[in-house]
């Protein structure tokens, strides 16, 4: 039990040490102490980064669900594990116990195998934030089905892209859903999406707004209906350690979705273990992450990492600024909430407001404050810091990716002191490491590299789903025997990290992780488009937005209408989240010789920052540069 809880500096120090002179002793330690295995592994680590080969707790036998319910169910069955609060504050909540939710989650499963469902099979998962999204993820996991979490803001096309990827023949949504004042028809999105793959499909369809849609015989099975036939008990899959847990896509600087794909062990051990001590979390404490499920954030610390620590972790429905800016505070109030993680651009938002939405409300329950997705900056971090944690809360900063499974890099309240605008120091296990343009390690304080880890830790992705040479490429090619991040970052003097943004063509908007590659792929369809480039420029509220420079293969046009067309096609490729801020026509593209698009320059256009715009002298066309800095918005 010893090294699970890390409550103090000297035990992080002897800690960490260990974890980094002794890995497999130190995860193996750990994993046999603090989880409930069928059997445990042959060897702790395998791994060779230049295949991507990456094994942890081979040949351990074990399922997650048992960690995360049954345990739980069984020594505290009437302790709370998840709190519902609804999008609308006058509809009721709801809470299921740890027995409540094993019977839900058996329930779902057993429904999930009457409709053919086997180990190894992909099910997608459409819906919005309510408890059947909750007990669907955890079904999948309970019969050893791999699931495919698609945000339910993303188009259908892009849920089709994501459905034919994986070849997953099961959807699971709901009629519709609730986002503030508005209604949205998920159902008519998945049969659109239906309509695009090219396998056959089943629904397993949930009642949420109780509209009306369209219901197809034989495909659709209704959730209410097929509920009560099904026992309250389903038997769980033996999993192997390295069997796939989930695919959970994510945008990358090529086209398509990279389909990540984290297996079991190594997975639950790392989200259990930065669940419990990033948060400092104790039991009966109520905990509160606002990410969507359909992000890695909400897998691994909404869903996993909480319940396999027997928490009570509240899944909130709505959005922050609905019925007004103040229903946060009023949730956190209501339930008395512990530990509130949330992200950057939604604080931003709502510090916006004022603070007329936060005063009156009692926030007394705080204790640890936790933000993620993107950097945050210093006035963020201020009015967190002192108008929501009353400058007594601690303010964990964490970085880390969906491919990482788990939070990498963050200060631990009470252990690893917080700095604003850093992510501080590496996790139990975690060896970042920032290198050069040429590989060399920076040693310098305050210059910026790029961010890599030289050493594997449990939950990292196993691969791209279907795609290990994309894997390959994207991760362990930019340099020999690292794991590239794609982010930049520095040290202080101290050794605490700050990372300073993506340092390839994937742009953070209001913590989304955003490739440009496919939004230029959609504009471009468009017939009088001739060439797109997309980058991000800083925003207020958004972190970043996009800023288009689009070229055109006619001078005959209206401007507005084509503005209006261009964000109607990125909406239905991607879905509304990657609309344009701004977009500006222009006669060409900066290009190099070679044809390549130099989107630096771009970058520092829409950035505002032409000072000095650095060596053009490689550019085929440099009197396009001059044109498009006249014509900037
Ligand atoms: C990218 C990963 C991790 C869950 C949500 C995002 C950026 C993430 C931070 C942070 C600065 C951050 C990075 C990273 N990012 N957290 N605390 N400070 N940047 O997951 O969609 O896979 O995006 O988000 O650029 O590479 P994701």
């Amino acid at each position: 039990m010893s090294n699970y809880i890390i409550n103090t500096t000297k035990k992080y120090i002897e800690n960490y040490n260990k974890s980094i002179a002794e890995p497999e002793k130190f995860w193996s330690d750990l994993a046999k102490n603090n989880f409930s295995w069928y059997e445990r592994w042959s060897k702790v680590l395998e791994w060779d980064f230049k295949k991507a080969k990456i094994e942890w707790f081979k040949h351990a036998k074990l399922n997650i669900t048992v960690n995360c319910i049954d345990r739980h169910a069984k020594s505290n069955p009437k302790r709370t594990a998840i709190i519902f609060e609804p999008n609308n504050s006058n509809e009721k909540q709801k809470s299921f116990t740890y027995l409540e939710l094993l019977k839900e989650v058996s329930k779902t499963a057993n429904i999930l195998k009457t409709m053919g469902v086997k180990k190894g099979d992909r099910v997608c998962i459409y819906l919005p934030m309510i408890p059947e999204l909750a007990f669907s993820v955890l079904a999948c996991a309970r019969i050893g089905a791999i699931h495919s979490v698609v945000f339910a803001g993303f188009s259908s096309e892009a849920l089709a892209t994501r459905i034919n990827d994986c070849e997953s023949n099961v959807i699971i949504t709901s009629d519709g859903s609730f986002r503030g004042d508005k209604i949205i028809n998920l159902k008519s999105i998945v049969d659109n999406a239906i309509s695009r793959c090219s396998s056959p499909q089943k629904v397993l369809l949930i009642k949420r707004t109780n509209q009306k849609v369209n219901i197809i015989p034989k495909r659709d099975i209704l959730y209410d209906e097929i509920k009560s036939k099904v026992s309250d008990e389903c038997k769980p899959e033996i999993m192997d350690a390295e069997d796939p847990l989930f695919i959970l896509y994510t945008s990358g600087s090529t086209g398509k979705p990279k389909g990540m794909v984290h297996t079991c062990a190594g997975y639950m051990v790392y989200a259990s273990y930065t669940f419990k001590n990033i948060f400092q979390y104790e039991t009966n404490d109520i905990y509160w992450c606002t990410a969507d499920i359909g992000w890695i954030t909400g897998h691994s610390y909404i869903i996993y990492g909480p319940l396999c620590n027997g928490a009570t972790t509240l899944m909130f429905e709505g959005i922050p600024s609905y019925p007004n800016y103040s229903r946060f505070w009023q949730i956190i109030e209501k339930y008395k909430v512990n530990q509130f993680y949330t992200a950057p651009t939604a604080i931003r938002a709502i510090a916006k407001q004022g603070n007329k939405f936060l005063n009156g409300y009692d926030l007394t329950s705080l204790k640890v404050l936790g933000t993620v997705g993107e950097p945050i900056n210093i006035e963020a971090w201020d009015w967190y810091y002192k108008n929501v944690g009353n400058s007594r809360c601690p303010i964990v900063d964490t970085w880390w990716q969906t491919e990482t499974g788990g939070i990498m890099i963050s200060s631990i309240p009470n252990v690893i002191p917080d700095k604003p605008t850093f992510a501080t120091k590496p996790f139990l296990g975690i060896q970042p490491i920032i290198l050069s343009e040429s590989g060399d390690e920076i040693f310098e304080y305050e210059k910026v590299g790029k961010l890599c880890i030289s050493f594997p830790w449990p939950s990292m992705a196993r691969t791209i789903w279907g795609d290990h040479n994309r894997y390959i490429n994207t991760y362990y090619s930019t340099f020999k025997n690292k794991y590239f991040t794609g982010d930049g970052a520095y040290k202080d003097k101290l050794g605490n990290i700050r990372i300073t943004g993506r340092v390839d063509d994937v742009v953070i908007v209001s913590g989304h992780n955003l490739g440009t590659a496919p939004i230029e792929d959609a504009i471009n369809e468009h017939n009088l488009v001739a060439e797109s480039a997309i980058v991000g420029y800083p925003h207020e509220i958004k972190g970043n937005a996009l800023y288009g420079f689009i070229t055109l293969n006619t001078e005959n046009f209206d401007e507005n209408i084509l503005m209006k067309q261009i964000n109607e096609i990125i909406s239905k490729r991607i879905g509304p989240i990657a609309k344009l801020q701004k977009i500006q026509f222009t006669k060409a593209l900066p290009k190099t010789r070679s044809g390549k698009i130099m989107r630096r320059i771009l970058r520092k256009v829409a950035a505002r920052d032409i000072g000095d715009l650095g060596d053009i002298s490689t550019l085929l066309n440099p009197n396009v540069v001059k044109e498009i800095i006249a014509n900037s918005q």
